[in-house]
């Protein structure tokens, strides 16, 4: 029998699997490193959001610097490969990347809120981020950025409980807890969007900017910051 939920989800819709979300983060807290966090989720009963999707897509780059940008869900290309932002909008991600001297093979890491790809390429349901999220929380912790970026409304909503439009919200600095620090995170626009939506390139570049100044003002391109 799973153990009792606490009082704080209660109000949480359950999920679809046979594991509650107390349990959900039982199993994600007793992860010690990233790759037994992606063991865990690799194994873990997802319910029909899992069994529908190929593979688990649990992250791609390079955690070291403490630079981590956090999506949506993973499309029909992300979920043939199991690696994160690899269709059209991972393209053009790569290239916003490029433009502030970022790439995953050398200092950026990249997540989504969700690690199976909802059918269709749907918006995740309220239940399926509730179950995913405790394994991003520990995830975060696990690979302890130094700055956090959002890519769009759906990781602005899910990881920052912001409500607001991301055409609100965009571009700002805030802080998210991780351990004991503040570590700062921005939203931006999801790569997807601006696909669609390209007179908006220039406010990402503009977002992308802020993040480079905020990466120079850290540090976290000096090599060799810490080891994971
Ligand atoms: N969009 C996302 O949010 N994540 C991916 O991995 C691919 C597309």
């Amino acid at each position: 029998p799973s153990p009792k939920m606490p009082s704080a989800f209660s109000t949480l819709p359950q999920r679809e699997g046979k594991d509650s979300i107390s349990s959900t983060m039982e199993i994600a807290a007793a992860c010690n490193s990233l790759a037994e966090l992606k063991t865990a989720l690799e194994t873990f009963d997802g319910g029909e959001l899992k069994r529908g999707a190929a593979h688990t897509v649990f992250a791609d780059g390079t955690p070291s610097h403490g630079i981590m940008f956090i999506g949506e869900a993973p499309g029909r290309e992300e979920d043939q490969k199991g690696l994160p932002f690899v269709g059209r909008a991972g393209q053009l991600l790569d290239r916003m990347l490029a433009a502030i001297a970022l790439d995953r093979r050398s200092n950026a890491y990249i997540t989504n809120v969700i690690n199976w790809r909802p059918p269709g390429n749907r918006d995740p349901s309220p239940e399926e981020a509730a179950m995913c999220l405790p394994f991003l929380r520990r995830h975060i912790e696990l690979a302890a950025p130094r700055l956090i970026v959002l890519l769009g409304a759906v990781a602005a909503r899910h990881v920052m409980g912001q409500a607001d439009g991301i055409m609100k919200i965009r571009g700002r600095w805030m802080e998210y807890r991780v351990d004991d620090s503040m570590v700062p995170i921005m939203p931006t626009l999801h790569p997807a969007y601006l696909l669609r939506q390209p007179a908006h390139k220039k406010l990402a570049w503009r977002d992308l900017q802020s993040i480079a100044e905020k990466i120079e003002t850290l540090g976290l391109l000096e090599p060799a910051v810490r080891v994971n």
